[in-house]
């Protein structure tokens, strides 16, 4: 099977950093770059964690972007101290990574808007941190829309609740840039806390990592491991952790794990529950939905490709 052409637009934590882990690891992708946004990390130490990933794991030819560096909305952006605390200031659980010769190009927006002319519908969009830069290419090139292929997002919530207020940490960075997306983009999937509460990863498929690549492995393990101590805090009935990045990239191949619900999805961009993602309740009677938001899954398997893709990418 040809292998799909994909992008990586990340805010890389430690679960985008095993959402790339599972890029690499599996023979499903073409990786044609990683463009970094804000969110769990300012985007410039994000896209550095990224390089180093890729040069660790024999990947160095992949480029890497500096994608926008805060909300549309928004004239900065500060790291929330409970992203450091989850993440770790470094965004790898504190863990640190080696310094890489690799080259960080600026301006991913551009990247993101080249590939897409190029290569079409032939493209896949995976991204797992805020949906600024997306928004951003849209307002750029609204005609992009009938080129562009399907986009697999983690984000939103819609029969759950939010991981940060009401909201979905992703969405809730940049409302509005999410809701732009979601009325726009013409074959997008929301990966949200419905399915990516409902895969998890246990300590025990971690600790095999350890095994399989005693350096790198252990680096990997360790700020995994830390991101699990979190979790074991704040919701200890999970035993593991959540798999929110890596369920994205797992549903562009694998959309037959997933049940989708197909909406007009908003989201509330102002108030109290600004960044929450619910249906547009004047469009239900509409057909042709263009939002398929993901409600049900199967965990396991998904967990087990990701397994196997981090034992496979530490080999
Ligand atoms: C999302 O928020 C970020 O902290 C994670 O990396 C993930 O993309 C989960 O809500
Ligand atoms: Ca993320």
């Amino acid at each position: 099977m040809a292998k799909q052409k994909i992008i990586f637009d990340c805010d890389m934590g430690i679960d985008d950093s095993m959402a790339l882990g599972t890029i690499l690891g599996s023979d499903c992708f073409d990786l044609l770059g990683v463009v970094g946004t804000y969110g769990n990390v300012y985007t410039e130490q994000g896209t550095k964690n990224a390089a180093s990933l890729l040069e660790l794991t024999g990947h160095s030819e992949v480029p890497v972007y500096n994608g926008l560096d805060h909300a549309l909305t928004k004239d900065d952006f500060t790291v929330l101290d409970v992203s450091a605390t989850i993440h770790g200031k470094n965004g790898f659980g504190n863990v640190a990574l080696p310094e890489t010769e690799n080259k960080i190009s600026k301006n991913g927006v551009e990247f993101l808007i080249q590939s897409i002319k190029k290569y079409g519908s032939d493209l896949t969009i995976v991204t797992s941190g805020p949906l600024t830069n997306l928004a951003e290419v849209l307002r750029q090139d609204s005609s992009l829309v009938e080129k562009m292929g399907p986009v697999f997002s983690m984000g939103g919530a819609l029969t759950v609740p939010g991981n940060v207020g009401g909201a979905e940490a992703n969405i809730s960075q940049d409302p509005q840039a999410a809701k732009e997306v979601f009325a726009k983009v013409k074959d997008i999937t929301m990966v949200g806390l419905d399915v990516t509460q409902r895969v998890i990863l246990r300590r025990g498929d971690v600790a095999k990592w350890r095994e399989v690549n005693p350096d790198l492995g252990n680096k990997w393990a360790d700020a995994v491991d830390s991101y699990m101590d979190f979790g074991d805090k704040s919701c200890p009935w999970v035993k593991g952790t959540y798999v929110h990045d890596p369920s994205a990239v797992i549903c562009a191949v694998h959309p037959e794990w997933f049940t989708t619900l197909p909406l007009y999805l908003n989201v509330v961009t102002e108030g109290a529950e600004a960044g929450r993602t619910v249906a547009y309740t004047e469009k239900l009677q509409m057909t042709d939905p263009n939002v398929k938001v993901c409600i049900a899954v199967e965990g396991i398997k998904v967990r087990d490709f990701l397994q196997n893709a981090m034992c496979e990418v530490l080999k």
